[in-house]
């Protein structure tokens, strides 16, 4: 039985076409009956309308195939103790009911078909000679409840709740031959069955997702296979109030979350009149800002070189990060805080100025650096001094190279004269040895 329910699942789950489990109930709706009466089963399969044939079954042997989805068993006895199944076409075997016929003098009937949470809990305390019975009372696990749900000769729950499992008796006063006599019936097991499982809300992702990511629930509970037909109502709750619901489904969907989303979320299964109502346990949730990362800072004049009393301005930036984002300013090896906006300005720099600069930028927790900059002030009197250096370069450079001239003439010269020769080239060296002069 517990394998077929699992497949059942399992394939309702794959969004099979399923054969339903067929529903055994009895008329009348008791477990327990006296010897001599009689009680009908019906087999409810899939199809609702028109009779079908039915296999029945006792005590796991195959008990007879009737034309029609009804068995009547008539002038009970002993022998027909026990429990039965049916099965018609196109379902599964049904749940089994268990029949026990008494031989006693007082009987408490209970349903013979599984009660669920939120159904009637009916059951009637019973002589063997009706109406003989006086001062019927009833009892839970030994204690007399028979004030809170006792009317008209019957014990009624209207909705009954797991709690109110329990072994049952009756006891009442009968006429017994010309005295009154206190009798008391057998006690019985009777289990009010969970309808669906308590509920519990299931965060997709993280229970700390940052800001501006979207935040998916799920309430998540399983109904019974045996009330498949059962519509559970979702609601969602923040902080205790309601977010979303009664609705069908069983999910929320928040597209994108704020900080203001922080909170104690849970969720609500109920059945469509209320007759069950289950809550999941809270689960805190908390919105994270987006941690700052990627500062990064940019100066002018570009690359830090600023001449003195210059204006030089540092600006930093954040590449990602979410909430008001707080900035200052810092020099390398000093603690001293330098300025608190976005920027960094020194309207006239100094030489005390020079050294490695870096912005911290921060939207609460820890904050994120940026890389140093280097800010070089060039001073008015070394200033001066690199323009002369800057002239004096090209001047040895043009001596040098006349020096290789002059000397490169003379040996041309003095080959010319050694070989005797007229010298053609005589113009062109002269004028090359006239060619501006720089003094050494
Ligand atoms: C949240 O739900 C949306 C819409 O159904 C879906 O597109 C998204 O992938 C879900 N996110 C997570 C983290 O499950
Ligand atoms: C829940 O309560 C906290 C604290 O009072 C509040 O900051 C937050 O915004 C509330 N969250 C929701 C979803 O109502």
């Amino acid at each position: 039985m517990a394998v077929s329910r699992a497949l059942l699942l399992l394939a309702q789950a794959l969004g099979l076409a399923v054969t339903e489990m067929a529903l055994l109930t009895t008329d009348p709706p008791w477990s327990v009956i006296f010897q001599g009466e009689s009680v009908t089963l019906r087999c409810q399969g899939p199809r609702v309308h028109g009779q079908q044939p039915t296999a029945w079954y006792h005590n796991d042997k195959l008990l007879e195939h009737t034309e029609t989805n009804t068995y009547r068993i008539q002038n009970a006895r002993y022998k027909e103790n026990g429990r039965y199944e049916c099965q018609s076409p196109g379902s599964t075997s049904s749940n089994s009911i268990t029949l026990s016929v008494s031989y006693d003098l007082l009987i408490l009937q209970v349903p013979s078909h599984a009660v669920f949470e939120g159904e009637l809990l009916l059951m009637r305390c019973r002589g063997w000679k009706a109406g003989s019975l006086a001062a019927v009372r009833y009892y839970r696990d030994g204690t007399d409840i028979t004030k809170l749900y006792t009317s008209a000769e019957q014990l009624s729950i209207p909705q009954a709740k797991t709690h109110h499992s329990g072994r049952y008796h009756c006891s009442a006063d009968m006429h017994s031959f010309l005295s009154l006599k206190k009798r008391e019936s057998q006690g019985l097991y009777v289990s009010v069955k969970e309808l669906f499982t308590s509920p519990v809300l299931s965060v997709d992702s993280s229970t700390e997702p940052l800001e501006g990511s979207p935040l998916n629930l799920s309430c998540i509970t399983q109904l019974s296979p045996y009330r498949p037909h059962t519509v559970l109502w979702y609601l969602f709750y923040g902080n205790s109030t309601v977010l979303r619901g009664p609705t069908t489904s069983s999910k929320y969907q928040v597209p994108t979350v704020g900080l203001m989303d922080t909170g104690f979320y849970s969720c609500e299964v109920r059945t469509e009149s209320s007759s069950v109502q289950k809550w999941s346990p809270q689960v805190p949730i908390t919105i994270k800002r987006v941690p700052i990362s990627g500062v990064s800072l940019e100066v002018w004049p570009q690359e830090g070189q600023v001449m003195e009393g210059q204006r030089l301005v540092l600006h930093c930036s954040v590449a990602v990060g979410t909430g008001s984002i707080s900035f200052s300013w810092h020099r390398e090896g000093s603690a001293e805080v330098l300025g608190r906006s976005r920027s960094y300005e020194i309207p006239s720099t100094q030489q005390s100025d020079n050294g490695q600069y870096y912005c911290m930028a921060s939207n609460g927790d820890s904050p994120a650096r940026s890389l140093l900059v280097k800010v070089t002030v060039v001073g008015v009197s070394s200033l001066c001094c690199s323009h002369v250096r800057a002239l004096l370069l090209p001047a040895a450079l043009g001596t040098l190279l006349l020096g290789v001239v002059v000397v490169h003439v003379l040996i041309a010269w003095s080959r010319a004269k050694r070989n005797k020769a007229p010298n053609a080239h005589g113009s062109i060296y002269t004028s090359i040895s006239c060619a501006p002069r720089e003094d050494v």
